[in-house]
C-alpha cells in the first residue's frame, strides 16, 4: 500500500481486503483506553465468557468467588442441585457477600452487617430485624442473577438479557469442543486443583492472538522444540510434521462468530488409541483419525482458549488496554493411569507453567510488543495477513487472528476499510 493509500484509511481500525491478500490493523486498537471502554461494554457485557466447569461446583452448596469481565461473581449449586451464577454484591450497601474463593456452604453472610442469603440468591435474614417497618419485604433484596449456561460441564455466563442462548453464541465450535470431549465421553472430568494465574503488561488482544499463533513458536520457544521436545519427550517432529501442508487434516477453521480452530498434528501420546475401533463404529474412520492424530487448538471468542492437548482451558480478561489477567485450568479424567496424569502434568507445566518453555517467553514478547505498540503513530497498522491468498490457513498463518479482529471490530461497530 502507498502512503496515499494508508492516509485515506487513517480513520479505519482495519483494513481488509480479500482481493490483494492485505489484512492491517491499527496499532492503537491495542492500547487506546477509549477502545478498552468500548471493548468493556460492547464485547465482554454482551457475549457468553467462560466462568468455571461443572466439577468445581458439583454438590450443593458447591460455590465459587470469581471475577468473569468486570464483575465479581458468586456461582453456586443450590440446594435444589441447580446452578446459579449472582453478582457477589450484597443488596444492602453493596459488600461482597462471600469473600472465600470455594468451598460448601448452606448460607452467605456479607461481613458488613450480616445480611444472610441462601444458595439459590434469596435474602434469608437480616441482622436485628425488629427494627425494620412491616414495609420491608426480604423478597426485593435477592442476590442479582446473570445468566447461566452450560455446554458438556463448561460454564458460560453471559451479562446480556437480550444476547441468544450459549449454543447459538458457540455457533460451529460446538462441533470442535464434540470432538475434544467425545475423546472422554462417560468419564466424569474434574479441573485440578490450583491455576496459572498471571497479569501481563499487554492488551488481551495480544494474548488471544499469541496463544494461537504457531508462527512465533519456532523462534519464540527454540529451546522448546530443539531441545526440550527430542532430548526429554523424545519426540523428533519438525514443523512440517506438525503442520506443514503435508498433512491432511492440518489447518485453521473460522468457526463463525469470532471462534476459530486449528489443528496440529499430535506429539504428545497422552491419547489412548486402544479406543480406536469402539470410535471407529461410533464416528466413523476420518473423524477418529482426526482424534486420535490431531490436537485443537480452539480460540472461542472473544476470550477463551481451549488447548486439547493437555487439555487447557485458558481466559483472559482486560484490567486496562494495557493490563490482562490470565488463568489456566488443567482439565483432566478423574480417574486415570497416574503416568498419564504424569505426562499431563509435565506437559501443561513445563511450557504453561511459570518456569516454563511457554509463557515466560511469550510474557517478555507481548510486553515489549506493548511498550513498542504506544510509541508507533497513531496511524500506524501492524499485518495479520500471513495465508491470506491460501485455500488452507495452517496454525502459523494468522486466519485465526483475523476472524478474532474482524469480529471484534463488528462488536465494537467501528469503521473499516475494504482496501
Ligand atoms: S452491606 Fe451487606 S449487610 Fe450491609
Ligand atoms: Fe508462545
Amino acid at each position: 500500500m502507498d502512503m496515499t493509500t494508508a492516509h485515506a484509511f487513517a480513520n479505519q481500525w482495519i483494513i481488509d481486503d480479500s482481493e490483494d491478500g492485505v489484512f492491517s490493523v491499527r496499532a492503537k486498537a491495542y492500547c487506546d483506553p477509549d477502545i478498552y471502554v468500548a471493548e468493556q461494554k460492547d464485547i465482554f457485557d454482551r457475549c457468553w465468557l467462560y466462568a468455571a466447569h461443572e466439577s468445581e461446583i458439583a454438590k450443593p452448596g458447591d460455590f465459587l468467588t470469581r471475577r468473569v469481565g468486570a464483575r465479581e461473581l458468586l456461582m453456586v449449586r443450590g440446594k435444589d442441585g441447580e446452578l446459579r451464577a449472582f453478582l457477589n454484591i450484597c443488596r444492602h450497601k453493596g459488600g461482597t457477600v462471600c469473600r472465600e474463593r470455594s468451598g460448601n456452604a448452606s448460607t452467605f453472610r456479607c461481613l458488613y452487617h450480616s445480611w444472610t442469603y441462601t444458595t439459590q440468591g434469596k435474602l434469608a435474614g437480616v441482622a436485628l430485624k425488629e427494627s425494620y417497618a412491616s414495609g420491608f419485604d426480604k423478597d426485593r433484596f435477592s442476590l442479582y442473577p446473570v445468566r447461566l449456561e452450560s455446554y458438556r460441564g463448561l460454564i458460560f455466563i453471559c451479562y446480556d438479557e437480550t444476547a441468544d442462548g450459549l449454543k447459538q453464541f458457540l455457533s460451529g465450535a460446538v462441533e470442535v469442543l464434540d470432538m475434544i470431549l467425545d475423546q472422554y465421553e462417560g468419564i466424569d472430568m474434574t479441573i485440578l486443583p490450583g491455576a496459572y494465574e498471571y497479569t501481563m503488561s499487554a492488551n488481551w488482544k495480544m494474548l488471544m492472538e499469541n496463544s494461537m499463533d504457531a508462527y512465533h513458536a519456532i523462534s519464540v520457544h527454540t529451546r522448546f522444540f530443539n531441545d526440550y521436545m527430542p532430548n526429554v519427550m523424545g519426540v523428533k517432529m519438525s514443523r512440517n510434521d506438525l503442520f506443514g501442508r503435508t498433512s491432511e487434516h492440518v489447518g485453521v477453521r473460522d468457526l463463525g462468530n469470532g471462534h476459530s480452530v486449528g489443528e496440529i498434528r499430535r506429539f504428545a501420546k497422552n491419547m489412548d488409541a486402544t479406543k480406536r475401533s469402539m470410535w471407529e463404529e461410533k464416528y466413523g474412520k476420518e473423524r477418529t483419525d482426526r482424534l486420535i492424530n490431531y490436537n485443537r487448538n480452539l480460540l472461542l471468542f472473544p476470550n477463551t482458549i481451549i488447548a486439547e492437548q493437555f487439555p487447557m482451558i485458558r481466559t483472559c480478561f482486560p484490567l486496562s488496554a494495557d493490563v490482562t489477567e490470565s488463568t489456566s485450568w488443567t482439565l483432566v479424567p478423574e480417574q486415570e493411569d497416574p503416568a498419564i496424569r504424569a505426562g499431563r502434568l509435565q506437559g501443561f507445566t513445563s511450557f504453561q507453567g511459570p518456569g516454563g518453555f511457554g509463557t515466560p517467553d511469550d510474557i517478555e514478547v507481548l510486553e515489549q510488543c506493548q511498550r513498542n505498540c504506544r510509541e508507533l503513530p497513531a496511524d500506524a497498522y501492524l499485518d495479520s495477513s500471513r495465508g491470506m491468498k491460501q485455500e488452507v490457513c495452517l496454525p502459523d498463518d494468522e486466519l485465526q487472528n483475523r476472524v478474532m479482529l474482524r469480529e471484534w471490530r463488528r462488536q465494537l461497530d467501528l469503521p473499516m476499510g475494504q482496501g
